[in-house]
């Protein structure tokens, strides 16, 4: 199964995604993240969120060559080997953090998803930005500057208006655990069908 994490900074992604890999077994299960470590557009993403972003069409042609790149060399070979593979961050986070609204977000996936290959399920961390702006530390130096309030208040409104049956709510204010019991629950119903 493909399986993707997603949610606004502080929600918990990673430590959800870390605490499902090992759920479901580190032998079968591949663990990774987007942006990516592994080629040059990931790199160059990684390195813009601390030292000041790209500009807004390179940002969204950078995103989604590091997403086929990351396809290719490593989803689809998981997949193939009969891996489930668990993916912190993919299109939703470009909509939810390159569009300006949930009307460009659904211009933005019809773009990009004939390229992709869609995840079997989505599970969307959901907090109260006030509650994700305390736990990234709100003045906190070297912030990323993805990590605006602005830019969380937005892109918390795009994940809100994401329509469809692989998507998954989850309640993330609460504590880790609660969110792992939730989350195993679906995706163990999902494996069973
Ligand atoms: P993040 O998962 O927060 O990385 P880390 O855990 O290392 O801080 O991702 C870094 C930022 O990249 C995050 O603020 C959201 C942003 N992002 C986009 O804007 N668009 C995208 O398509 C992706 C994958 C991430």
């Amino acid at each position: 199964m493909f399986i993707v994490i997603e949610g606004i900074d502080g929600t918990g992604k990673s430590t959800l995604a870390k605490a499902l890999t090992e759920a479901l077994g580190t032998e079968v299960t591949v663990l990774t993240r987007e942006p990516t470590d592994s080629s040059v557009w990931g790199k160059r993403l990684r390195a813009a969120a601390e030292e000041g972003r790209l500009s807004p069409e390179e940002e969204l042609d950078y995103f989604h060559r590091d997403r086929l790149h990351h396809l290719e060399t490593l989803i689809r070979p998981a997949l193939a080997a009969g891996k489930h593979v668990i993916c912190d961050r993919y299109i939703d986070s470009t909509l939810a953090y390159q569009a300006k609204d949930p009307e460009e977000a659904e211009h933005m996936y019809a773009r990009f998803a004939p390229d992709l290959l869609t995840p079997d399920l989505v599970f969307i961390l959901e907090c109260p930005v006030e509650l994700a702006f305390e736990r990234i530390g709100a003045g906190r130096d070297g912030r990323s500057q993805f990590e605006v309030r602005e830019t969380l208040e937005r892109a918390a409104a795009i994940y809100a208006s994401l329509k469809g049956d692989r998507y998954h709510r989850v309640d993330a204010s609460r504590e880790p655990k609660a969110v792992l019991v939730d989350v195993v629950r679906i995706v163990e119903k999902k494996l069973a069908n």
